[in-house]
């Protein structure tokens, strides 16, 4: 099994209706294809994590490449993993504002030493996933009304 993480550019304008309609497609043949992950999205920048059958996981990823909805494709990161870290999700899904600029400033590099390092018990897909909620979680709650 393998995780690969890539990151591409919107090529056009993609409105919820749009995302819901790719996420369709994408969770219908994921299932087929026993392939699992998590897609972010910023309106501008995707990140996504694929993971399962080494494979399926090129042959899916080869049919996103070729996808002109999208374009400036960049591969993160392929290798191998023990275990799934979104096993649960067809394809994960979370809009989030400023992952266009977290592209460059996220360390996505020693994460892949960490990744080595630990011989793959932690994955740099998964160490973004967590990273992403925790700064979900340093964003302060609006002030409830007294
Ligand atoms: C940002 C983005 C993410 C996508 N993610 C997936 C995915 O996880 N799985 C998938 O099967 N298709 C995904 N797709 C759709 C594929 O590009 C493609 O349209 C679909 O797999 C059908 O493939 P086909 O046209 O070769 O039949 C994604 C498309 C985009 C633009």
């Amino acid at each position: 099994m393998i995780e690969l993480l890539y990151h591409s550019e919107a090529g056009i304008a993609f409105d919820d209706k749009l995302i819901e309609r790719i996420l369709t497609t994408a969770r219908d043949r994921n299932a087929k294809e026993d392939i699992t992950g998590m897609l972010f999205f910023d309106g501008e920048t995707f990140i996504q994590i694929l993971e399962g059958p080494e494979e399926r996981v090129d042959r899916v990823f080869t049919s996103i490449c070729q996808d002109n909805r999208h374009c400036k494709i960049g591969q993160i990161y392929r290798g191998q993993i023990f275990e799934r870290s979104f096993a649960d999700w067809r394809m994960g899904y979370k809009f989030t504002s400023a992952l266009t600029g977290l592209l460059h400033e996220y360390d996505w590099e020693a994460q892949i030493e960490l990744t080595k390092a630990s011989q793959s018990t932690v994955n740099p897909g998964a160490q973004f996933f967590h990273f992403m909620n925790q700064s979900f979680l340093k964003i302060p709650p609006a002030t409830s009304a007294v």
